[in-house]
């Protein structure tokens, strides 16, 4: 069997690490890098560090907005399954290059593969729900991390083919847990400690884009006591510039550049909690068993929410520190699988 999978962003290299070593032990796939995302550490350190083959295609459509973005990428895929005609197209997640890669081929035939279908913000405001209701709606098979997500498909009647296989990320930590704690130097090179420092991430649009909620955050982040390092997402940088804002001005913060996967890990498994409006890190910090609080109104992954494991807490300073305050020993329950959601996906085909 020939698969075309079609990735571009950050977490989706992450997501396709452990389903590629499964898929092509048993058949043959095909990589197209879409190029949404480009900066060596945004990308090629992920294709080097996981041992993720290289792309067999490469579109290089940066950025822009995102009607161009998408249209560039759709573009790109179709010719590539004309050339390739594969018997199936994998999509992950739920950015644009995710909807461009099951349009392409939806339209063209072609059975789309959705690798974490089903999650829903109810908020359509935000590009990553629109995406992600376009492309379960064109896909043939469903693979869910969750019952929640089976449950939100099956509201929107789509029922056939919605397996709930796990989270591929948490096959991800699985793989690569002890990995990190071999290999990163992360710890040593910034000077810190277990449980020294809150670590923290910031790059969805409503936070970016609107100015109110990135200077309450920014605030709240000016009151947290104690070290806080802040691997910045190039959008977030390229906005609080453009805002001439200057980071060196809060107390005990640490900007860095973004960094690989096994560098986050050791950065997520050591620190005092995590403050995020990251969807994969809002469930790394649940796998890690360390206290998340979510930047957002709403999150897709309810149930990390059980016990204020994860606590969500939108742009409110209030809320952010009264968060920051409270007391929580997440532990981890296996609502997200057991580290098997690709062996599951692949019994499949
Ligand atoms: C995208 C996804 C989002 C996902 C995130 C993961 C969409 C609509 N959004 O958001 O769901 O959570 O990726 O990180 O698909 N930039 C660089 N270098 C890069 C990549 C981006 O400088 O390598 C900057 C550019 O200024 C660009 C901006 O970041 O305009 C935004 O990039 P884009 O891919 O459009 O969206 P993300 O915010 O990264
Ligand atoms: N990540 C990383 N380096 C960083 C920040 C995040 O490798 O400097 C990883 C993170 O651990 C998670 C993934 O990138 O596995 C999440 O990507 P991101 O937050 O960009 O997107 P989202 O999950 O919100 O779509």
């Amino acid at each position: 069997m020939k698969f075309l999978t079609v990735i571009g962003a950050r977490p989706q290299f992450i997501k396709a690490a452990p389903v590629s070593r499964e898929l092509r032990s048993l058949h043959k796939e095909i990589y197209v890098h879409t190029g949404q995302h480009y900066d060596k550490n945004m990308s090629d350190i992920f294709f080097e560090e996981l041992n993720i083959p290289k792309p067999n295609y490469h579109l290089n459509v940066g950025s822009s907005s995102h009607g161009k973005q998408t249209a560039s990428m759709l573009d790109g895929i179709e010719q590539i399954i004309v050339d390739e005609k594969p018997d199936y197209l994998m999509v992950y997640g739920d950015t644009n290059s995710t909807l461009a890669g099951a349009l392409a081929a939806a339209k063209l035939h072609i059975p789309v593969i959705h690798v974490e279908a089903g999650l829903r913000s109810f908020n359509k405001k935000m590009p990553e729900e629109v995406n992600r209701i376009m492309t379960d709606h064109i896909s043939e098979y469903l693979f869910c991390p969750t019952d929640t997500a089976v449950k939100n498909l099956h509201n929107e009647n789509i029922h056939e083919k919605v397996i709930n296989v796990g989270d591929v990320m948490f096959d991800a930590v699985s793989y690569n847990r002890a990995l990190s704690e071999e290999k990163s130097d992360i710890l040593n090179k910034f000077g810190l400690e277990k449980d020294s420092y809150y670590l923290i991430t910031i790059h969805r649009a409503e936070n970016t884009d609107n100015e109110t909620n990135i200077k309450n955050i920014l605030s709240a982040f000016s009151q947290i006591e104690g070290k806080k390092v802040w691997p910045i997402h190039p959008r977030t940088k390229q906005i609080l510039s453009n805002m001439g804002i200057d980071l060196a001005s809060i107390p005990g913060l640490q900007v860095i550049d973004p960094v690989g996967y096994l560098d986050i890990l050791a950065l997520e498994g050591n620190a005092k909690k995590i403050l995020t409006d990251s969807g994969g890190m809002q469930k790394e910090a649940y796998f890690l068993q360390i206290p998340c609080i979510t930047l957002r109104e709403q999150t897709e992954w309810i149930e990390t929410l059980e016990d204020n494991a994860n606590i969500l807490v939108g742009t409110d300073v209030f809320n952010i520190m009264d968060a920051v305050q409270k007391n929580v020993t997440p532990s981890y329950k296996d609502y997200f699988g057991n580290g098997f959601a690709s062996k599951k996906i692949l019994e499949h085909f």
